[in-house]
């Protein structure tokens, strides 16, 4: 098997005749004893696209792709992959979606080489085969020096990746990352995307769950955000943002109590309000262009508020959530 047979390149058909949207879901719901966890989600993700769902600890982002998957019974509504019906035909659907695991699936007492070894031969495939999917891999996922080691002397970022390369082995069409880089440090996350990229490149068509807006700006042509279990928005995610202004400026004041008078400053000079932390004394102010935040602070100034630390970031999940939502991502959790 070459590279580029894993994850399918060749945009030839799906397996079992599979053709259409890769992912139609209209209605999805899953109730755990008697809490929605996923509230009726309707869903479209084209073929050789990366669809990001964006949603904070319990959301239901899990719990959605895991009914995708077939791993969860469908409570109710209909999901189809490829055209094919996720809840009539279980069996075509684990051929069609690979899925990595918000936490490595792997075998902490095998290697690396093992585990991906074991993983072939756990889906019927001869033993000689099996090994050469399993070296094919690891060099796909820069694990070759790593290879021989036991899971367990494995880094997180190595985990994740060897748990991605194992949802390869059966070339899927469409794979399934649920909080690929929850965890990792900086360079390893930026690792994890260059490889989803190159699954991309291949003709691979990837949904992936995350809490980072960053993550789904970085990586997805499209996302839904979504909250309790309900989707409560869809876009690119420069339409998101432009909900919350194309940058921040993010104040923390010298003294807590002029938090009004500093909110005041901020709706006279741009005529919105500011999103209070619930840290005392810091405020954030949406704008939308950057350089309004020297307006801001000069105004500040004059109004005799005194600040003690200032910068301009790009808008956080926090801040999409809160616009579209009206509360923040750690509330009622
Ligand atoms: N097997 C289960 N039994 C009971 N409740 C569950 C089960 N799985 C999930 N839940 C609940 O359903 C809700 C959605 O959980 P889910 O794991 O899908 O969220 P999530 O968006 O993936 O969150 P996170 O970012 O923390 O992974 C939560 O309130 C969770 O407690
Ligand atoms: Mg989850």
């Amino acid at each position: 098997m070459s590279i580029t047979e894993l994850g399918r390149t060749d945009g030839g058909p799906a397996p079992g005749g599979a053709t259409g949207q890769a992912v139609h879901a209209r209605g999805l719901a899953k109730t755990f004893g008697g809490q929605r966890a996923v509230d009726g989600i309707d869903l479209d993700v084209r073929p050789g696209e990366v669809f990001g769902v964006l949603g904070p600890n319990g959301a239901g982002k899990t719990t959605m792709l895991r009914m995708l998957a077939t791993l969860l019974p469908i409570d109710a509504g209909r999901a189809k992959i490829f055209g094919v019906d996720v809840a009539g035909d279980p069996h075509v659907i684990r051929q069609l979606v690979g899925v990595t695991g918000q936490y490595a699936s792997v075998d902490e007492n095998l290697t690396a080489r093992e585990n991906l070894w074991l993983f072939s031969r756990l889906q019927g495939i001869a033993a000689p085969r099996a090994r050469r999917i399993a070296a094919e891999l690891l060099g796909q996922f820069g694990l070759e020096e790593a290879a021989d080691k036991a899971i367990a002397h494995f880094s997180g970022g190595m985990r994740r990746r060897l748990d991605l390369a194992a949802s390869l082995i059966s070339r899927p069409p469409l794979i399934f990352l649920d909080e690929p880089t929850t965890g990792l440090d900086p360079r390893t996350r930026g690792q994890m995307w260059d490889t989803i990229r190159g699954l991309v490149a291949q003709g691979c068509t990837v949904l992936l769950t995350t809490q980072y807006l960053d993550e789904a700006d970085q990586l997805a042509d499209r996302v839904a955000v979504i909250d309790h279990g309900r989707k409560v928005a869809e876009g690119t995610p420069d339409e998101l943002k432009t909900a919350v202004g194309d940058s921040t400026l993010q104040l923390l004041l010298a003294e807590p109590d002029e938090v009004p008078a500093a909110a005041e400053v901020v709706r006279r000079v741009l005529g919105v309000d500011p999103v209070l932390s619930p840290e005392r004394g810091r405020l954030n102010v949406a704008l939308d262009q950057a350089d309004l935040a020297g307006e801001v602070l000069i105004a500040m100034r004059t109004a005799g508020v005194s600040i003690s630390s200032v910068s301009v970031a790009k808008p956080s999940l926090d801040e999409v959530f809160l616009a579209l939502t009206g509360h923040g991502t750690e509330e009622d959790r």
